[in-house]
């Protein structure tokens, strides 16, 4: 466990909210202690690290089995922009809705706004998951060519090679986007945005559903907030009669209209390139071949070098750093690095020459894994 390093959680880059601080300021050695950071100042004994699940996301999971803080562990198993604005002092500011029922009224017209749509074409989610849901179950069926998004496959029951195409795009976990000519009834855009610096293809024009995730674009995963976009005003209404009461939560829906005020699609767009490039040269040093991806992740093969998604996994969660591994896409050679931000390259830096170091480490009576 000695490559896990210590830090003021207020720095850690995790999850991809963008970190305030230096790579340089987040060098300092945990010295092969292995300690509870959130200020109890007790020991946690480590346990087992549990095995990879179905999405990623699982940084918390692996800070808990290690024994610390989840701020200490940087995230890239969840590909969030990891140039948005830290949402929570925005979402501070909007506590007062705690003692109201939530109104999405305004954060709907926001988003419209920001989107160049007409109103009553879109449909707040609790989250792009809930989307999934409620179209799954308006459409009853539908054709998902694997790999592609558990959770289309989930809320459908199964996949129907005659149903409407469902499709994520950039297309998860590959991050490639479909060519101009590719259609599908279902266009999930959860980050879209993030690719390309648009808010839409425009398939909803086409009279297909649009999904989207804020979750991803605001790197607010438990804020929850997501959406629909649909061809007409119409089918919009069905969804919204079939979604429940108030799933939107009134934080998310108070705060939505002041984290929109920060979008800024086509820097954050080409931020995600650059930091992209950064990356792939970054594995390369390591030996580490990247796939091409247009997305704020990309897949790398392993075979060569650890042999499996798992191995690396684990190797680098032993040094704070959470990866993908895809094998519940079933490819278990490959695991998915979300794009970081400079200081959480510089973690992954860290940690990949850690944990790829053949040397014995003596804290662990054995290789650093
Ligand atoms: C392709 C895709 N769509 C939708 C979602 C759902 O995102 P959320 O419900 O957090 O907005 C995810 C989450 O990983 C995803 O990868």
């Amino acid at each position: 466990m000695s490559g896990l390093d210590r830090r003021p959680a207020a720095s850690v880059p995790s999850a991809g909210v963008p970190s305030a601080g230096s790579p340089d300021e987040q060098a300092r050695p945990l010295s092969g202690i292995l300690t509870s950071d959130a200020g109890r100042g007790e020991p946690a004994p480590p346990g087992p690290l549990p095995p990879a699940g179905s999405h990623g996301g699982d940084g918390p999971a692996l800070a808990h089995a290690l024994g610390v803080d989840p701020a200490e562990i940087v995230d890239l198993s969840q590909s969030l922009n990891p140039f948005a604005v830290d949402p929570a002092p925005i979402v501070a500011r909007h506590l007062d809705q705690l003692g109201r029922y939530p109104d999405d009224t305004a954060a709907t017209a926001a988003l419209a706004e920001a989107m160049s749509v007409p109103r009553d074409r879109l449909l707040l989610t609790n989250g792009g998951a809930e989307a999934i849901a409620l179209v799954a179950a308006h459409l009853g069926r539908g054709r998902v060519d694997e790999p592609d998004f558990s959770l289309y496959t989930r809320h459908l029951g199964s996949s129907d090679p005659h149903g409407p195409r469902w499709r994520s795009n950039p297309h998860n976990p590959t991050g490639r986007l479909a060519v101009p000519e590719e259609t599908a009834a279902v266009w999930d855009e959860a980050f879209y945005p993030l690719c390309t610096g648009r808010w839409t293809r425009g398939d909803a024009e086409g009279g297909a559903f649009v999904l989207g995730s804020l979750t991803k674009l605001l790197a607010c995963p438990g804020l929850r907030i997501g959406y629909v976009l649909g061809p007409d005003a119409e089918v919009i209404d069905e969804l919204r009669r079939r979604r429940p009461a108030w799933s939107v939560n009134g934080l998310a829906a108070g705060a939505l209209p002041e984290l929109l005020d920060t979008v800024d699609l086509g820097g954050w767009s080409n931020a995600v390139a650059d930091a992209r490039r950064r990356l792939v040269a970054v594995l390369a040093d390591h030996g580490l071949v990247a796939r091409p991806s247009d997305a704020n992740w990309v897949l790398v093969d392993v075979a060569a070098t650890v042999g499996t998604a798992a191995e690396l996994r684990l190797r680098l969660a032993h040094h704070g750093v959470a990866i993908r591994d895809c094998a519940s896409f079933g490819m278990p050679d490959l695991a998915r690095v979300a794009v970081p931000d400079e200081a959480a390259l510089a973690r992954l830096d860290r940690a990949l020459d850690q944990a790829l170091d053949p040397t014995p480490d003596p804290d662990q009576h054995g290789p650093r894994v």
